[in-house]
């Protein structure tokens, strides 16, 4: 079945998702600070999941929706193609052990489904405290043709003064762990590299 999260709000418009949204924090703090945009959690913790949604009740928030599901499954079988406008994932499970790698959300499975869901010019954030699960997801985001790099600070997405901090960053922030960021945008089909 495939979804139009738009069906979910009152009226449509920019639409951000969030993966892995844990305490809904970040969640929170943007959708207020951005009424006019559209935003989506995704987290499959149950516990997490029932967190964040009675927080944004609390809040009474009216641009949020939260969803409890896998988001792999999720991307790639249910989500209408090219509704994202930023795709946020911060700190993605790493699985450190090398047997676990093949539990990692970012494979380039995932990584087809989540270019094909975002528009044209869409941004994807990520960072991670994890070096070695970071670079993988760089390389997966590096190989794509339809992706091109751009400045943290260049993503009006939501890297600007505005930023505020995942749980996973302010508590790694405070232990001075070092945090990889990197943004791309996809390429619309004129501006793709054998246009230039
Ligand atoms: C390490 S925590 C990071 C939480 C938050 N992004 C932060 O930076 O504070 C990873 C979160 O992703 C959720 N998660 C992991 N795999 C997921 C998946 N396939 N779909 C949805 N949520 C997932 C976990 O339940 C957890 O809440």
């Amino acid at each position: 079945m495939v979804v139009d999260p738009m069906d979910w709000f009152d009226s449509p418009g920019p639409l951000e998702v969030e993966i892995g949204c844990g305490k809904g924090g970040f969640l929170l703090s943007r959708a207020r600070a951005n009424p006019h945009v559209r935003f989506l959690g995704i987290e499959w913790a149950a516990k997490f999941h029932r967190y964040a949604a009675d927080r944004f009740a609390r809040w009474q928030v009216a641009n949020v929706r939260i969803l409890r599901t896998d988001a792999k499954v999720f991307f790639e079988r249910n989500l209408r193609a090219e509704c994202v406008t930023v795709l946020h994932l911060y700190h993605p499970d790493p699985w450190p052990k090398k047997r676990h790698h093949k539990r990692r959300l970012v494979q380039a499975v995932f990584v087809e489904a989540a270019v094909r869901v975002l528009v044209a010019g869409g941004r994807w954030l990520v960072q991670s405290d994890h070096e070695e699960y970071f670079d993988q997801i760089r390389r997966l985001l590096d190989a794509r043709p339809d992706l091109e790099e751009i400045e943290w600070s260049d993503a009006n997405a939501g890297a600007g003064a505005d930023w505020i901090g995942t749980n996973f960053e302010i508590k790694y922030t405070r232990e001075e762990r070092l945090i990889r960021r990197a943004a791309y945008r996809k390429r619309s089909v004129e501006t793709g590299p054998n246009q230039r």
